[in-house]
């Protein structure tokens, strides 16, 4: 019989992961909560117009990459993302009442239908924040905070955390005009989807991978343009605000004005953070500021901002380094002993396993330097004299250590 496989595009998150997406889970309602976010838990599939008002219906997302199907005659949609589904939750149950800053957080599946390669699946997972209420750049700075500590947090280094301002829409309508100006002349010499933008979302040209095009976009007539500043007083100084507060919180930025980002909802603040370590989909988390989004999806004129983080790509960051499942794994010959001591340990919130097969000693360490942090050797002589010897798996430090303490110790 034909093996039925799992589609293109899609991963079964196996047992020997899990420990990585728990510690994702877990810093997330520890990091996330420490600034008052609260989780939210919105359906997986919305209605279709619902992404086609909130993500724009000039974005690749809306144009290319929905899973939309219909049901008794409506049009739905998997999320590709989760901002407009929270959004919508926002309004429709009257959160905008509540006192200002709601501060959400939320985990889980999202699906774009993209061509699948290294970090870009069609089913991934994000965990994310939004902000509403705060108009102020002291809250661009406290998301940026949240997404930076939760990295941190998780023990990554080395993330270029990059900052641009789209403006409103007021001052980034004379900037589309100008760049459009100074681009028409090379109009039949763009890709196909650049040809697209170009008409309906020319910001999105500064986007484009193609490499005829940045060549292009890099003359020096258009780059003038991309690298002027364009946006208004208040704008301008909203993003100086910003960068104030992230100089005197410590958070490293890269000013990077071609970035423009994939969905149609954002104005002024927009950031990413990207890691040298992941190719060519660098991106760890994206985000930026919406505050025409709840208004435009029916809502009261509220101000808001968020990110989401990929989080494959984060579990492919983190890597090895936390593929430890257990705390401990006792090494012994004695099963009984041994089950005994495992039974203590694990009603003491210590996870560890033991060999149920009575293996040789070299053969039980071996498997516990695969599988956990530390090796509880009970041997003859430790039982004998009422201890344990104590192996820290990653340094290879090895403790004789009374019975009565090896919780404190292993803690
Ligand atoms: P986004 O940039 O489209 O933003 O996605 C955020 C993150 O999700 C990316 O940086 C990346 O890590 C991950 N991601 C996106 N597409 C894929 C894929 N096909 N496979 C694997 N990972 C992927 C948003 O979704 C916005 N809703 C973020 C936001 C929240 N802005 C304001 N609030």
């Amino acid at each position: 019989m034909a093996i039925i496989k799992v589609q293109k595009g899609t991963k079964d998150i196996l047992p020997v992961e899990m420990p990585l997406w728990y510690l994702m889970e877990d810093a997330a309602r520890k990091i996330f909560g420490a600034y008052g976010a609260q989780e939210i838990r919105t359906p997986i599939f919305e209605a279709t117009e619902l992404f086609a008002r909130g993500v724009g219906d000039t974005t690749d997302i809306v144009n290319k990459e929905m899973y939309t199907f219909e049901k008794s005659e409506r049009s739905l949609t998997l999320r590709p993302e989760n901002t407009a589904g929270v959004v919508r939750a926002f309004i429709e149950n009257g959160m905008h009442r509540l006192s200002a800053p709601v501060k959400l957080w939320y985990k889980g599946p999202m699906f774009r239908y993209e061509r699948p390669q290294a970090g870009r699946q069609r089913q991934f997972h994000q965990v994310g924040v939004e902000v509403f209420g705060i108009k102020q750049p002291s809250a661009d700075a406290e998301v940026m905070l949240m997404a930076v500590n939760y990295l941190k947090a998780l023990g990554l280094r080395d993330l270029i955390v990059e900052i641009n301002t789209l403006g409103c829409p007021k001052c980034r309508e004379e900037y589309k005009l100008k760049l459009k100006e100074v681009i028409k002349p090379y109009l039949s010499y763009l890709c196909e989807d650049c040809q697209t933008r170009f008409e309906k979302n020319p910001l999105r040209l500064l986007d484009c991978k193609v490499h005829e095009c940045q060549e292009i976009y890099s003359k020096p007539a258009i780059k003038e343009i991309i690298q002027g500043d364009f946006v208004c007083d208040e704008c301008a100084k909203h993003f100086e605000d910003l960068k104030e507060y992230l100089d005197a919180l410590g958070i490293k930025y890269q000013r990077n004005k071609l970035l423009v980002r994939g969905l149609d909802y954002y104005n002024r603040t927009v950031f990413e953070v990207k890691s040298n370590n992941l190719g060519s989909q660098n991106a760890v988390c994206g985000g930026g500021r919406y505050d025409s989004l709840v208004k435009n999806l029916g809502g009261e004129d509220t101000p808001a901002i968020g990110f989401a983080m990929g989080m494959e790509r984060l579990a492919s960051l983190l890597g090895e380094q936390n593929a430890k499942i257990l705390d401990a794994y006792i090494v012994s010959n004695n099963q009984l002993e041994a089950i005994k001591l495992a039974e203590y340990l694990r009603n003491k919130d210590i996870a560890c396993e033991f060999d149920l097969t009575n293996k040789k000693f070299v053969k039980q360490l071996e498997k516990a330097s695969k599988i956990a942090k530390f090796a509880v050797i009970l041997g003859e002589d430790e039982m004998k004299a009422n201890k344990v010897s104590i192996k820290n798996l990653e340094t290879g430090e090895q403790n004789s250590v009374d019975r009565t303490v090896i919780l404190d110790y292993l803690k």
